[in-house]
C-alpha cells in the first residue's frame, strides 16, 4: 500500500510542479488550482511547504526538475529574509524546508547562509525573562509576551544552527523555549494551550488564549499535533527525557480522542455534530507519531500513525490530475468562516509521513 501511495503522490506532484510553475501556494481556488503567495505575500508562514513537497519527491524519485523548482522557491524567499516585519517565529517552517533541505542534499553555501540568517533572527526573538520565543509581530508591543505551541516545530532551525556553527547559544535558546512549553503550555491531562501570554518585562505568566481553537479549555487539534511532533524533535536534538515525556503525554491525549472515523476535527471539544475537520492535524500527528514510535520504542504510535494515514488516503485524498492539492478537508481555525478545504501544509505533512513510513524522503527537522 505505502509504495503505491508514494508513487501516486509523486506522479501528481510532478504534474502539478509542471503546471503551477513558480507559484508559492497556500490554498486552492474554486477549480482546485493553487493560488500564489509570491510578491506581497512572500513573508507568509506557509511559504516553505510547497518547496518541502518538491524536495521530498525529489528525494524519492531523483527527478532534477523537482529539485530545480524547489531551488527557485528558495531564491524567491530571499525577499522575506529582508522583511523585518514579516520575520516571526515561523522561520523554521520557511527555511528548514527550503534552504535546510537544499543544504542537506547539495551542501550549497548560499543555502547555509540563508539558514544561518534565519536562525539568527529567530534566536533574537528570545525573551530571557520568560524563557520563551516571541510568536508574532506588532508595532504596539501588545503581542511582545505572546508565545504559541506551534513554535516547537521551528526550534530545529536553532538546533541545526548549533550543529552547523559549533556555537551552543542557538540550541540553548531552543531547549529553554521547549522547557517553557513543557512547564507552561501542557495541561495535566496532556493536552496543550495554543497561546500563552507572558508579561514581557517580568516573564510572569499572565494567562492563555484559545487562538485557533474553539474556546478556552478546548484542544485545538493542530496545536496538539504540533506538540506531539515538536516535543519529540526537541527530545531527538537534546536527549532530555522531559521532552520525550511531554511528547508521550501529548500523543496519548490525541490517541484517546480520535473519533471512530479516524478523521480529525478542528478542536477535540467541538462535539460530534460539528462537521469542521482538519486533515492537516491528522497528517502532522501521523508524521510526529512515526518519529515518536522510534524515539520511545513504542510500536503503538506507529500503528496509530498508520490508522490516521489510512483514513486520510481512503476518505480525503484527491489524486485527480485536474486539481493541484492532495487533501480535501482542512481548516485554518475553528472560528474561520470557511472549513474543509485544501491547505498546502496538510499536503506537505501527508507526503512526509507516507515517505517516512517507507523509510524514504528527507529528514527536514
Ligand atoms: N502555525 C499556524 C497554524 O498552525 O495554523
Amino acid at each position: 500500500m505505502w509504495e503505491e501511495l508514494a508513487r501516486k503522490i509523486s506522479e501528481k506532484t510532478l504534474l502539478v510542479c509542471r503546471r503551477s510553475g513558480e507559484r508559492i501556494p497556500y490554498r486552492a481556488d474554486s477549480r482546485g488550482r493553487f493560488d500564489d503567495r509570491s510578491g506581497e505575500g512572500i513573508s507568509w508562514w506557509t511559504n516553505g511547504f510547497w518547496a518541502g513537497c518538491l524536495w521530498q519527491n525529489y528525494a524519492l524519485t531523483g527527478r532534477e526538475e523537482l529539485k530545480s523548482a524547489a531551488q527557485t522557491q528558495e531564491r524567491k524567499l530571499d525577499a522575506a529574509l529582508l522583511d523585518a516585519g514579516g520575520l516571526d517565529h515561523d522561520s523554521g517552517f520557511k527555511w528548514l524546508l527550503t534552504a535546510g533541505a537544499d543544504y542537506t542534499l547539495t551542501r550549497g553555501e548560499e543555502s547555509l547562509n540563508r539558514l544561518l540568517l534565519a536562525a539568527s533572527n529567530l534566536a533574537g526573538r528570545f525573551n530571557p525573562r520568560g524563557a520563551f520565543i516571541r510568536a508574532w509581530n506588532d508595532r504596539s508591543g501588545e503581542k511582545a509576551g505572546w508565545a504559541i505551541i506551534d513554535c516547537l516545530m521551528n526550534l530545529p532551525l536553532l538546533y541545526r544552527a548549533t550543529a552547523l556553527t559549533g556555537d551552543p547559544r542557538f540550541g540553548q535558546i531552543a531547549a529553554l523555549h521547549a522547557g517553557t512549553a513543557a512547564e507552561r503550555f501542557q495541561r495535566p491531562d496532556g493536552s496543550v494551550e495554543h497561546i500563552v501570554v507572558f508579561d514581557p518585562a517580568t516573564g510572569e505568566k499572565r494567562g492563555t488564549l484559545p487562538g485557533q481553537g474553539m474556546a478556552s479549555g478546548g484542544t485545538w487539534t493542530r496545536g496538539q499535533a504540533w506538540a506531539i511532533y515538536g516535543f519529540t524533535l526537541s527530545y531527538l536534538h537534546t536527549e532530555d527525557p522531559r521532552f520525550l515525556a511531554c511528547a508521550v503525554r501529548a500523543a496519548d491525549y490525541f490517541l484517546a480522542h480520535i473519533p471512530a472515523s479516524g478523521l480529525i476535527p478542528v478542536d477535540f471539544a467541538q462535539g460530534a455534530d460539528c462537521p469542521f475537520e482538519d486533515d492537516s492535524a491528522a497528517a502532522i500527528a501521523a508524521s510526529g507519531l512515526l518519529e515518536l514510535a522510534g524515539a520511545a520504542g513504542e510500536r503503538r504510535y506507529r500503528d496509530a500513525a498508520e490508522r490516521l494515514l489510512t483514513a486520510l488516503s481512503e476518505k480525503r485524498l484527491d489524486l485527480s490530475p485536474d486539481t493541484d492539492f492532495l487533501l480535501t478537508h482542512c481548516s485554518v481555525s475553528y472560528h474561520d468562516r470557511e472549513h474543509n478545504h485544501p491547505l498546502i501544509y496538510a499536503d506537505y505533512f501527508f507526503t512526509e509521513a507516507v515517505l517516512k513510513r517507507l523509510g524514504k524522503g528527507v529528514f527536514m527537522w
